[in-house]
């Protein structure tokens, strides 16, 4: 089958969150399934684009109401990344070096996918499913249904992923005009309460809607940014598929970003020799627990609560823990983790910024991983510690209930239920113990390695699901 995956985001050509890794890694494992999965994504100009070499495939023009656009498509000769990689370079909208944040990011992405559209039929060609991925390519299901232009690709089968139901694109009928011409009957594929929704239109015109976790899946019916209605009446055509992590990019034995490597075997002399380097970077005691952050630092993870969490824990266990924060976003929350370091040097410290070397680092060094999400769809960090022998700490929502279970329930991680200082405190000192009961942390850190979360089996279910839709066609 010829599948084409649609997003802002694809690891390594451009990554903010999750988003990019997932669509970096799932088609690689669809091709090595014998399936031929395309990534398309916009040409943003930064560091990947500089240096990667493409071909032209095709050039042409997209209109934005009154306006219009020149677009080429680049593609990416050597196919290193495990799949064929297009890119569409619009350049008055994508010539810049970020993916998201501005103020015209509805006209950008707009224009991303009537590009994608139009070159396709420009082109003749009939792939057999169109995957969307998050509300930046949300409005392609209802473009290929009702939009005249595309009436060729009318009845392909189309399917959006929910990374995050938070965010869903909405904007004004001033710019309803942008769209091209469709039946105006339609209109309510777009709507939902008195807006366009590009997120809503996906999952209503989607002949299936899936979502990164399955406990997400059942949370999103009850909570979801005020699309719960909707999810609940289109609950028959959509599932739940826990993502996989890209096994070979995130192998100890291998990951050329660490400073040494490490496997079942030695990963208690491999981890000692990663948390030292680590340690020393950072200025912190290698003998006493590492607990570290990795992401975002917005509310949706929980991370307004660090600032506070980690002076209260530092006070309490004085002495006894190491905090390692490495994470952007919110200038408040950046700006506090900051000025801690002045007062807990030695035991706490801070990288404000997008590092994914540094991350690698972390993940073999750290002993335990923070994760006190408010909303987590799936989440990739817990399952990158898991492999690396990090144990996770993690509050119960989404992914993170499908992923990690309590030590205390005869699991290997550390679980609580609600996103609050007192929650996380409390399960530091759960972490002390487990850390200071040498034989059983070593027993607890060797098992999660041998957790499979690889995207073997997970592209299997895609592509049973790709199978049932074009089925459908037929
Ligand atoms: C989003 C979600 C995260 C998920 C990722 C990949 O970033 O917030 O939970 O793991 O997408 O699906």
């Amino acid at each position: 089958m010829l599948i084409y995956h649609l997003s802002a985001e694809c690891y390594p050509v451009a990554k903010v969150g999750g988003l990019g890794d997932v669509v970096g890694a799932l088609p690689k494992y669809l091709n090595q399934a014998q399936q031929t999965a395309r990534v398309v994504v916009p040409a943003y100009n930064n560091a990947f684009f500089q240096k990667t070499e493409y071909q032209t495939v095709h050039q042409g023009k997209l209109r934005l109401g009154p306006f219009v656009f020149s677009y080429s498509v680049l593609y990416e000769p050597t196919n290193q990344l495990g799949f064929e990689l297009y890119q569409i370079a619009i350049p008055e909208l994508f010539d810049r070096p970020n993916v998201y944040s501005y103020e015209d990011d509805t006209e950008r992405f707009l224009a991303f996918q009537i590009a994608f559209l139009n070159w396709l039929v420009e082109t003749n060609q009939q792939p057999d499913v169109l995957h969307c991925h998050d509300h930046h390519t949300a409005l392609i299901p209802f473009m290929v249904q009702h939009c005249y232009n595309y009436e060729s690709l009318r009845f392909t089968p189309t399917i959006i992923t929910i990374h995050n139901g938070q965010y869903q694109g909405w904007f004004g009928y001033d710019k309803l005009h942008y769209l091209p011409a469709f039946d105006l009957s339609k209109i309510g594929y777009l709507e939902w309460n008195g807006t366009i929704n590009p997120l809503a239109s996906g999952i209503k015109c989607a002949w299936k809607v899936t979502t990164v976790s399955p406990s997400y899946l059942d949370e999103i019916s009850n909570k979801a940014n005020g699309l719960e209605n909707l999810l609940r009446w289109e609950r028959p055509k959509s599932l739940g598929i826990l993502n996989g992590i890209d096994t070979e990019l995130w192998n100890p034995k291998t990951d050329a970003l660490l400073e040494h490597h490490y496997g079942l075997r030695d990963f208690k002399k491999g981890k000692a020799a990663n948390k030292k380097w680590l340690c020393e970077q950072f200025r912190l005691d290698h003998e006493k627990p590492l607990f570290t952050f990795i992401g975002r630092l917005v509310g949706e993870k929980g991370a307004d609560l660090f600032p506070h969490m980690a002076s209260i824990a530092l006070h309490e266990f004085s002495g006894q823990i190491n905090i390692l924060i490495l994470g952007s976003g919110d200038p408040e929350v950046e700006q506090q983790l900051s000025g801690l370091q002045h007062f807990y040097s030695g035991h706490y410290s801070a990288y404000i910024g997008y590092n994914e070397a540094l991350a690698h680092k972390i993940y073999a060094g750290a002993d335990f991983l923070l994760m006190p999400s408010r909303v987590e769809p799936c989440g990739l960090n817990q399952m990158y510690a898991l492999r690396y022998g990090t144990i996770p700490m993690v509050r119960r929502t989404g992914g993170l209930r499908d992923t990690v279970m309590d030590v205390g329930d005869g699991g290997f991680g550390l679980c609580y239920d609600q996103t609050s200082v007192s929650d996380v405190v409390h399960s530091i000192g759960r972490a002390i113990q487990l850390f200071a009961d040498t034989k059983k942390f070593d027993a607890v850190r060797k098992e999660i390695q041998q957790i499979d979360h690889s995207w073997n089996s997970v592209a299997e279910t895609y592509i049973s699901v790709y199978q049932s839709i074009s089925k459908q066609h037929l």
